[in-house]
């Protein structure tokens, strides 16, 4: 589709410095040998702050080291991490930076009133955020904006760029990140999702740069075309069955074939989302002619003709002949409609046998509530996709059977739906369009009915774990595409398949729908709609800006410097109490709940009482299940008063006041699901030094060791049994590994509470920077000893 755009926008700090990028990726494939390079090796070697030093292993980067990046451009959601950048001491940003205010917007009865009332509700947070970026020139996109991701693919993003987003960045105290950061790789960039901390790195200290991990790469081979049912979300709701939430841990996904080119930008967008849910660090694509639309469709045309001619050298798509760990073949010809769930995102189900699913499950037979939109899906050609079913469904006199809700991306995207009537259409029929926000995707939805009732949803987001949209535990949450959503949403009822059945009219008569085909971009180009959502590109700072903290504020607080864990014993840490041991799958959610918590996340001391409800959903997980008691014993330093079993967090706080530290014992892929960045930070806050897992969530695994808790394998994942809820767990080697000695191997000495002692071998995936946050207490703490 070719646009005539009806703005441009200024692109000078949006636009790659592609001619210096290009040189340094030509100088690292001569370090290489020429060999063939990847699209996302491509990006990574074009971003290294010391191409030499990545370099010195020989040239063998991938899956075995970690690489000095220097990013581009930081994003930051709501409110987390600037406290931190403000006890940093610095007066400006190093990167060009934004804010985005998405998650405190809450879903009650439509857009206009939810905004009012989400604006006043959180006055506190959001004055602070917006003070806070006058102050240090950062882009503050207001709340009712839209979500991070589609402002970010809307405006930020460009071909071949690298870009780092940290969520909650709003208070500079806390660290938090954001997982859905590689939506932005629609554009065929590397986006990666880093902590709060290291946006820090990025904007104060280039010169530190922020770490990445250089994964192994899985390549994807698109071959065929989606038929007219099929989606893009369709293709990653396959591959999450495929890959699982655990099979593309560490791992980069680069699509590449025949099948990318059909594909629109914000479709490849929407597969790039949720490359999140099977754990990938990111995904990408090979610069294509949608690409180059979309660029010119959102007033970026400069950077659309930038983008050609770094193509026309070879420099956004991968050279022929690279090579992959492995390559997975779709043929998008033969895809149909999927639907993930419930609790989680790999459970997927074509669509043809999904009726048959429930009936096995014996669950009802019924939709309660559709919802479309999300950082996954809100694009324009999501919206008139849906709107087509819609129109088709209004001229046959039906209206949806259940709530239906939603959510566009971006001001812009329902500026653009208003113009061309489509959220008249929807509306006609009964939607209730929200505000331009995260909305019931991150729990806020405040959701009247089916209050502890078991009940089925669906909805084009890209999680699904228990309790994420409505807080309510039994309801079970089904991913679709957009598409699916509606046609189901008309017909009530969860065996209902558009592509094959018919609904009955009031008539009597059946009436089936025709397969929508949407439109990518809009014919008359995107209309930015209310201008004043819009901050001005890269603002200068103003230093004697105010940033104010009431004292008595109950949704922020200064976070006072995690103390160093080290003391009689060196370099190894004191002896550590086994809280508990977790068992099955625990996610962030599990870790630290959303929905209500969310309005403290600027207040680490509040938030952290979360961990009574989130504690105890991990006491459901635990060996000794005793529903949220789980039995901590401490025997031998029990003091007056205290009972053997308690809750997980009541426990805590009382090691953390008589600094008894503590470890935790885990399972596979522990912390996976989310980037939430307080689920690392409040374990630290209680006094956790350490945790051991089967396996780690790479975000989740560097978040820990950004708040200075210690991640450490089972070097035999069988040991995971040996261990139990107060137990005492002593490190033997850890000194050897921080002082950088060779094979240095971190043994544990468990002191079982029956008496009997045993050694375990762990294995670490520390680096030697990381060593360094993890000696200091915690990455902002070493930061500030580099800056005195
Ligand atoms: Fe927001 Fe949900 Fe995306 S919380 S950032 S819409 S995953």
């Amino acid at each position: 589709a070719t646009h005539v755009p009806f703005y441009e926008k200024d692109c000078s700090s949006i636009t790659p410095p592609y001619t210096q990028l290009i040189e340094k990726w030509e100088y690292v494939r001569e370090l290489l040998n020429n060999r063939p390079l990847t699209l996302a090796e491509k990006i990574l070697y074009s971003h290294l702050n010391d191409p030499e030093k990545s370099l010195s292993g020989g040239g063998k980067i991938r899956g075995e080291s970690y690489l000095q990046l220097t990013p581009q451009r930081v994003a930051m959601q709501d409110a987390s991490a600037q406290l931190q950048f403000m006890s940093a001491g610095l007066s400006r940003c190093a990167v060009p930076t934004s804010i985005h205010c998405d998650h405190l917007i809450q879903a009650i009865d439509g857009a206009e009133s939810d905004l009012k009332r989400s604006i006043a509700s959180n006055k506190e947070v959001f004055d602070f955020l917006e003070s806070a970026a006058r102050k240090y020139g950062i882009e503050f996109w207001k709340p009712g904006s839209g979500i991070i991701h589609q402002i970010v693919l809307e405006n930020y993003a460009a071909p071949g760029m690298l870009i780092n987003f940290a969520k909650d960045l709003g208070r500079w105290t806390d660290v938090v990140i954001d997982s859905h950061t590689p939506n932005a790789g629609g554009l065929g960039l590397l986006a990666i999702g880093v902590g709060g901390a290291d946006a820090v790195d990025a904007y104060d200290w280039n010169s530190l740069g922020t770490e990445g991990p250089s994964g192994l790469m899985s390549g994807i081979h698109l071959t065929g075309k989606l038929n007219q049912w099929a989606t893009p979300k369709d293709l990653i709701l396959h591959l999450a069955g495929q890959l699982t939430v655990r099979g593309g841990t560490g791992r980069i996904l680069e699509y590449f074939g025949p099948g990318v080119a059909s594909q629109s930008c914000t479709g490849l967008a929407t597969v790039a989302n949720m490359g999140a849910e099977v754990g990938a660090t990111t995904s990408t694509f090979p610069y294509t002619e949608n690409m180059r639309a979309y660029l010119n469709a959102t007033g970026r045309a400069p950077v659309a003709r930038a983008a050609d001619k770094a193509a026309s050298m070879g420099f956004l798509s991968a050279d022929e002949g690279a090579e992959y760990d492995e390559v997975i073949e779709i043929n998008l010809s033969e895809l149909e409609p999927t639907i993930n769930g419930p609790f989680t995102p790999d459970l997927a189900t074509p669509l043809s046998k999904f009726g048959s699913f429930v009936k096995e499950q014996g669950w009802k037979d019924e939709l309660s509530a559709g919802l479309i939109g999300s950082c996954t899906n809100s694009s324009y050609e999501d919206m008139t996709r849906v709107a087509e079913l819609a129109k088709q469904a209004k001229a046959a006199g039906l209206v949806t059977k259940v709530p239906f809700l939603c959510t566009p991306g971006s001001e812009q995207i329902r500026a653009t739906m208003e113009r061309d009537g489509v959220i008249t259409t929807l509306e006609d029929v009964g939607a209730v369009v929200l505000a331009n926000a995260c909305g019931p995707c991150i729990g806020q939805w405040k959701r009247d009915d089916m209050k502890g009732e078991e009940n089925a949803i669906l909805t084009s987001f890209n999680r699904n774990f228990k309790s994420r949209n409505d807080g309510n535990r039994l309801t079970m949450n089904f991913l679709a595409s957009p598409t699916i959503v509606t046609a189901m949403a008309f017909s009530g009822s969860l065996s209902f398949n558009p592509m094959t059945d018919t609904l009955t009219l009031p008539s009597g008569k059946p009436f089936k729908f025709a397969p929508p085909a949407g439109q990518d971009l809009p014919t008359e180009g995107f209309t930015q709609g209310n201008t004043d959502y819009y901050p001005s590109p890269t603002p200068e700072p103003q230093p004697e800006t105010e940033v104010v903290i009431r004292a008595d504020s109950q949704r922020l607080e200064l976070l006072e410097p995690f103390q160093s864990h080290f003391g009689d014993r060196g370099l190894e840490l004191p002896p550590l109490k086994v809280l508990m041991r977790v068992r099955g799958k625990c996610t962030t959610d599990h870790i630290s709940a959303a929905g209500p918590w969310l309005k403290y996340k600027g207040h680490l001391t509040n938030i952290s009482e979360n961990l009574r409800t989130s504690c105890a959903l991990l006491a459901h997980f635990a060996v000794n299940d005793e529903g949220g008691n789980v039995n901590v014993a401490f025997d031998h330093d029990r003091a007056a008063g205290e009972t053997e079993t308690d809750t997980i967090p009541a426990v805590a706080k009382r090691f953390k006041a008589r600094n008894q530290p503590w470890t935790l014992v885990v399972d596979d892929n522990y912390g996976e699901g989310s980037a939430r960045e307080h689920a690392a930070l409040q374990p630290r806050f209680y006094g956790c030094a350490m945790i051991v897992a089967r396996s780690f969530a790479r975000i989740h695994e560097t978040n820990l060791k950004k708040q200075g808790v210690l991640p450490l394998w089972f070097a035999d994942k069988t040991d995971y049994s040996r261990i139990g809820s107060g137990d005492v767990v002593e490190t033997i080697g850890l000194a050897d590994l921080i002082e950088g000695r060779q094979n240095a191997v971190v043994t544990l000495q468990v002191t079982k509470r029956t008496g009997e002692v045993f050694e375990i071998l762990t294995k670490h995936t520390m680096s030697e920077d990381q060593l360094k946050w993890f000696r200091a207490g915690s990455a902002l703490n070493f930061i500030r000893s580099q800056m005195s």
